[in-house]
C-alpha cells in the first residue's frame, strides 16, 4: 500500500516543479473566483477562469501552469458551504487527479477542522488502486508521496494517524474484494485474516469442514459443499481490559455466488465475487478498531463458503439445521447468504453481545430499492437508531428500511421451521431477507442489518473517494458505531 506523508502548515510553500496548488473553484455573481488561499494566485489574476476550462462543478479539476514549474490544479466546490461530507468527496476526488505529482499542496480556504480533516481522510480513502494481476508494464504506480495541508487548524499527529487507520483498513477491505474468485476462497481469506491480524493481539478461531459439521453450523456448510474449496467459518476477537460493551459483527463472506443449482444467468454472475464484502468489512473493521485501542470488546464472525452447483451441491427442497437448532427449507439456493448468516447470527448470540451487525450484499433486491449508494439499514429501533447515528458522523449513506408484519408469513414452511424465500415473490425482496434473519436473534438482543448489495462496489465511474470496483463502504461507519458504544466520541 502506498502511504502518504501528510504535513499541516499554516502558510502554503513555495512553487516547486513536480508540486500540484490544489485551490477552489466557486461561482460567485456568474463570475468564476477562486476561493480564498494563501497560494500566491498572481498568476492567474488576469486571466478569466472559465477561459481557462474552470468549473465550479463539484469535483471538476482543471490543471493550468504555475510559477517555477508547479501546476495550479482548480477544483470546483460547488455552491454550498464546504462541510465535512463535502470536503471528504473534494479530497477523494483530488487524490484520484494528483497521483502522478510527486506533491500535492491543498489550500480550499478557511476550513472548519472538522473539515479539514474530512479533506485529508477523503484524500487517504480516494489514493487507491487495484492493480490486481496486470503486468508490471502495465501499471503507472503513483508519484505522489507527499501532501501539506494549508489551515489554520490544530490538527494533531494522533488524529492523522487515526485518519490512516481507517484509509488502510478501507483500502485493505477494497483490495480483498477486488480479488479474482480464483484466488479468493475460503481458505485463502482464512490466510489473509491469518497475516492481516498478526501483532494486533487478537485472538482468531477458525472452524474447517469438519469443526462446522461437528459443531452443528448447516447453514454454511450446506451453502459450502457444492465447491471443492470448503467453507469456513472465523470467529476475529478483540476484547482490551476493562471493555463493559461487547459489539458482535457477522458478515456474509461468499468467495463467489454462482447461485449454486439455483443458477445465476451469466450476466448476473458476473461481479459475484463482491459477495464477501461483508466478511472483508466486518474483518477490517475489527483490524482499525483495535488499532485504534478503543475500549470495547468486539468480535466478528466470517461466514465463509463459495456457492457452487455440482452433484454434492445442496439442493432445492433440502432442509438443513442452522446452529441454533432451526430447520430451513432450501427452495432457491441463491438465497444462500441468509443460510450463511443465520449460522453466524447463531453464534454470534450465543456469546450474548450487546450489539450485534450483520452486513451483507444479502439481495438484488437492495439495488432495485435503494440504488447503489445507499445500504438498506433494519432491525430493532435502537439499533437502527445507533448505526443511522454513526453513518451520519462517518459521511455514509444508509437507509432505514421497514420489516412490515405481512411478509414475514411468505418464510412459513410445510416442511421445516422456515422457508429460504418465497418462490415467485417479488415485493420487498430486500424486506424478506431482513425478516428471515430476524428469525435468528431473540428479541432480548439488539440487532441491526446492513444489505450493502448496491454500495459495495461501484461498477460505474470514479466519484469523490469511492473508486471502482469494491468501495469499502460502511467500514467507517462499523468503527463510528464502536466508538459510540465504547462511550469514546
Ligand atoms: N449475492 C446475491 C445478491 C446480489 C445480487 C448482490 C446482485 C449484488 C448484486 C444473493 O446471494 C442473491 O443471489 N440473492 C437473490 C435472492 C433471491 C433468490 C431471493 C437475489 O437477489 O436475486
Ligand atoms: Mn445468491
Ligand atoms: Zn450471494
Amino acid at each position: 500500500m502506498t502511504t502518504l506523508k501528510i504535513t499541516v502548515a499554516a502558510k502554503a510553500p513555495a512553487f516547486k516543479k513536480d508540486t500540484a496548488f490544489l485551490l477552489g473553484v466557486k461561482e460567485q455573481s456568474k463570475n468564476l473566483q477562486l476561493t480564498k488561499s494563501s497560494v500566491d494566485s498572481t498568476a492567474l489574476a488576469k486571466h478569466d477562469l472559465e477561459q481557462l476550462g474552470a468549473s465550479a462543478n463539484f469535483e471538476s479539476i482543471t490543471k493550468v501552469a504555475a510559477p517555477n514549474g508547479a501546476v495550479f490544479a482548480l477544483i470546483g466546490v460547488g455552491a454550498e458551504k464546504l462541510d465535512e461530507d463535502k470536503a471528504r468527496n473534494l479530497g477523494g476526488a483530488a487524490a484520484r487527479s494528483l497521483r502522478g505529482f510527486a506533491e500535492a499542496v491543498l489550500d480550499l480556504g478557511a476550513l472548519s477542522k472538522t473539515s479539514a480533516l474530512a479533506l485529508i481522510e477523503g484524500f487517504q480513502l480516494g489514493f487507491y488502486e487495484y492493480n490486481g494481476k496486470k503486468s508490471k508494464a502495465s501499471i503507472k504506480p503513483a508519484k505522489l508521496s507527499k501532501i501539506t495541508l494549508v489551515t489554520d487548524a490544530k490538527i494533531t499527529a494522533k488524529e492523522l494517524s487515526e485518519i490512516a487507520v481507517l484509509a488502510t483498513a478501507v483500502h485493505t477491505t477494497r483490495d480483498l474484494v477486488n480479488t479474482p474468485p480464483n484466488d479468493m476462497y475460503p481458505a485463502s481469506m482464512v490466510k489473509a485474516v491469518q497475516s492481516g491480524v498478526k501483532g494486533l493481539g487478537l485472538k482468531v478461531q477458525v472452524w474447517d469442514e469438519k469443526a462446522l459439521a461437528k459443531e452443528g453450523f448447516g447453514g454454511i456448510l450446506a451453502v459450502g459443499m457444492g465447491s471443492s474449496r470448503p467453507p469456513r467459518l472465523v470467529k476475529i476477537e478483540y476484547k482490551p481490559k476493562g471493555a463493559t460493551k461487547h459489539l458482535a459483527l457477522v458478515g456474509k463472506g461468499i468467495t463467489f455466488d454462482t447461485g449454486g443449482l439455483s443458477l445465476k444467468p451469466a450476466e448476473s454472475m458476473v461481479g459475484m465475487k463482491y459477495d464477501m464484502t461483508g466478511a472483508a468489512t466486518a474483518f477490517q473493521s475489527v483490524v482499525a478498531i483495535s488499532k485504534l485501542g478503543l475500549p470495547i470488546h468486539v468480535t466478528a464472525w466470517l461466514c465463509l463458503a463459495e456457492n457452487m452447483p455440482s452433484s454434492t451441491a445442496q439442493r432445492p427442497d433440502d432442509v438443513i439445521r442452522i446452529r441454533n437448532g432451526k430447520t430451513v427449507e432450501v427452495l432457491n439456493t441463491d438465497a444462500e447468504g441468509r443460510l450463511v448468516l443465520a449460522d453466524g447470527l447463531s453464534a454470534a448470540v450465543e456469546t450474548k453481545p450487546d450489539l450485534i451487525i450483520d452486513i451483507a450484499t444479502l439481495t438484488g433486491a437492495a439495488t432495485i430499492a435503494l440504488g447503489n449508494r445507499y445500504a438498506g439499514l433494519m432491525g430493532a429501533a435502537k439499533a437502527v437508531r445507533v448505526v443511522e447515528a454513526a453513518a451520519e458522523k462517518a459521511g455514509e449513506l444508509v437507509w432505514h428500511m421497514p420489516l412490515p408484519a405481512e411478509l414475514r408469513a411468505l418464510l412459513n414452511s410445510e416442511v421445516a421451521d422456515i422457508a429460504n424465500v418465497k418462490i415467485g415473490n417479488r415485493a420487498g425482496g430486500m424486506l424478506v431477507g431482513g425478516h428471515f434473519l430476524r428469525e435468528f436473534v431473540p428479541v432480548e438482543i439488539d440487532w441491526a442489518h446492513l444489505d450493502i448489495a448496491g454500495p459495495a462496489d461501484n461498477s460505474a465511474a470514479a466519484y469523490g473517494y469511492t473508486p471502482k470496483g469494491g468501495t469499502g463502504v460502511i467500514l467507517r461507519t462499523l468503527v463510528s458505531v464502536a466508538q459510540h458504544l465504547s462511550g469514546n466520541k
